[in-house]
C-alpha cells in the first residue's frame, strides 16, 4: 500500500482510522500503548498541514448509542499525548461530523464518536462507507489491529477514497513480514492459552513456517493427555486428542521442533496461597492441576530460546495473573529480553495476553517489536488475510514486503 512518504496532507482533510479501543478504569484510559502508538502519524500529518479527522471503535456497542462506551473521555487522554487540541463530535456521521471536518483549520485534529454506536459500521454498508467517504478527501488506515474486521471504517470506506497505511500499520507490517515471511533462522515461537480448539489454525501456521514450537498454557495438557499421560484435573480438551497428535505427526515429518512440558507446577485449587507441587509430567496426580511450567521446562525453554535467531511470542505459559502460576513466564520471558538486549534474538511479541504477561514480568519494553494487536496479531499469524489491508492495497501479496 502506498505509505505516507507519497501523500501531500496539506489543507487535506486527512481521515484516519486509529484504534482507540483502548483498557478502560473508572473512566479513565487504564493502558496508553495504542494511544502513544498513533501519535507519530497524527503528529506528522498535522505538522505538515493536514486537517486530521480521526475515526476509531470502542468496545463492542452493537449499533447502538451506548453513552458508557463514548470515546468523548479518550479525546482528552489524546489530547495529552499529542501535546495539542482534540475537538470532538458526538457522532462519526451526518451533518454536524461532516460540517465539523469543513471548519477545521491546517494542523488541527478532530476526533468523531464511536463508529460502532451506527449499525452500518460492522455490516461494512455501503450507505455508511459513503457517509464516511464524505468526511475526508484522503483516507489513512493506521489501525491495524482493527484490521481483521471488515467494517465500513476499516474497510468499505477506503473503496471511495485515495487511500493510504498510516506510519503504525507500517511499523506493524514490517516487524511481522521480519518475523515470519522473511526471518532470520533459526526462528521459533511460543503459543501459550488455554485451548488448542481457539489456536489450531495459528499451530498449523507456525508448524509450516517455524524451526522451534514451544507449547505452553493449559493447551499443552491436551498435548500430554493425547498421549496417554494422566493430567489430573487440568484443564483439557478431550475432543482435540486427535487433532493433538495430528500436529505432533506433522511437527515430526517437518523437522519442527515440537517442545511440550517436562514437568510443571500444580495445585489443587486455582487460588492465591495455594499449596503447589512440582512433578514431572508424567507424575501429576489425581485431582491436582498443572497450572505453569516447572523448573525444568523453563530451562529446556531457555537453552531453545538460546539457538533461535527470531522468536515469535503469543500466549502466556501458566496462570501468570495469580502468582506463584506466573514464574514460567516470567523467567522464559526475562531470558528472551536479555538474549534481545544482547542482540542475538529477535523477539516479536502480541495478543493481549502475551502483553500483559510482558508488562507482568517487567520485559515489555525490552522486545524487539509488541504489536497493538491482539486478534489481527492472531490472525496474521494465522496465515489469513486481513480485509483492513486489502482494502488499502488491493494489490498487497503476503510474499511481497511492503
Ligand atoms: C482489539 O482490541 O483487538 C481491536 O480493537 C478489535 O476489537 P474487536 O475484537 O472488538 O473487533
Amino acid at each position: 500500500f502506498a505509505t505516507l512518504d507519497t501523500l501531500d496532507p496539506k489543507g487535506k482533510r486527512v481521515l484516519v482510522r486509529v484504534d482507540l479501543n483502548v483498557p478502560m478504569k473508572d473512566g479513565q484510559v487504564g493502558d496508553q500503548t495504542r494511544i502513544e502508538r498513533i501519535v507519530p502519524t497524527i503528529r506528522e500529518l498535522a505538522d505538515k498541514g493536514g486537517r486530521v479527522v480521526l475515526l476509531s471503535h470502542f468496545d463492542r456497542p452493537k449499533g447502538k448509542v451506548v453513552p458508557d462506551m463514548s470515546l468523548q473521555p479518550i479525546a482528552a487522554a489524546l489530547a495529552t499525548a499529542l501535546g495539542r487540541p482534540v475537538n470532538f463530535v458526538h457522532d462519526c456521521v451526518g451533518e454536524e461530523a461532516e460540517a465539523a471536518t469543513r471548519t477545521l483549520k491546517d494542523g488541527e485534529v478532530l476526533l468523531l464518536e464511536n463508529t460502532r454506536f451506527q449499525p452500518g459500521e460492522e455490516t461494512n454498508c455501503q450507505d455508511m462507507s459513503s457517509a464516511l467517504a464524505r468526511l475526508g478527501d484522503v483516507y489513512v488506515n493506521d489501525a491495524f489491529s482493527a484490521a481483521h474486521r471488515a467494517h465500513a471504517s476499516t474497510a468499505g470506506v477506503a473503496g471511495h477514497l485515495p487511500s493510504f497505511g498510516g506510519r503504525l500499520m507500517e511499523a506493524e507490517l514490517q516487524a511481522l513480514f521480519a518475523a515470519l515471511e522473511n526471518p532470520e533462522r533459526p526462528v521459533g515461537a511460543i503459543v501459550g492459552g488455554a485451548k488448542i480448539s481457539t489456536k489450531l489454525e495459528l499451530l498449523e501456521n507456525m508448524l509450516a513456517k517455524v524451526n522451534v514450537l514451544a507449547i505452553g498454557g493449559a493447551m499443552a495438557n491436551t498435548f500430554l493427555a493425547a498421549q496417554g499421560l494422566s493430567v489430573g484435573k487440568s484443564l483439557k480438551e478431550e475432543e482435540m486428542f486427535d487433532t493433538a497428535r495430528k500436529i505432533m505427526d506433522l511437527a515430526k515429518s517437518r523437522n519442527c521442533d515440537l517442545v511440550l512440558p517436562i514437568d510443571v507446577v500444580i495445585a489443587e485449587e486455582l487460588i492465591a496461597g495455594a499449596p503447589t507441587q512440582v512433578v514431572p509430567v508424567t507424575a501429576i496426580p489425581d485431582g491436582w492441576m498443572a497450572l505453569d511450567a516447572g523448573p525444568e521446562t523453563v530451562a529446556l525453554l531457555n537453552s531453545k530460546l538460546a539457538g533461535l535467531k527470531t522468536l515469535v511470542w503469543n500466549g502466556p505459559l501458566g496462570v501468570f495473573e495469580l502468582p506463584p502460576f506466573d514464574n514460567g513466564t516470567n523467567t522464559v520471558a526475562q531470558e528472551a529480553a536479555r538474549l534481545t538486549k544482547a542482540g542475538t534474538l529477535k523477539t516479536i511479541a502480541g495478543g493481549g495476553d502475551t502483553v500483559a504477561a510482558l508488562r507482568h514480568a517487567g520485559v515489555l519494553h525490552d522486545m524487539t517489536y509488541v504489536s497493538t494487536a491482539g486478534g489481527a496479531f492472531l490472525e496474521w499469524l494465522e496465515g489469513k488475510v486481513l480485509p483492513g489491508l486489502t482494502a488499502i492495497s488491493a494489490t498487497l501479496e503476503r510474499t511481497v514486503p511492503i
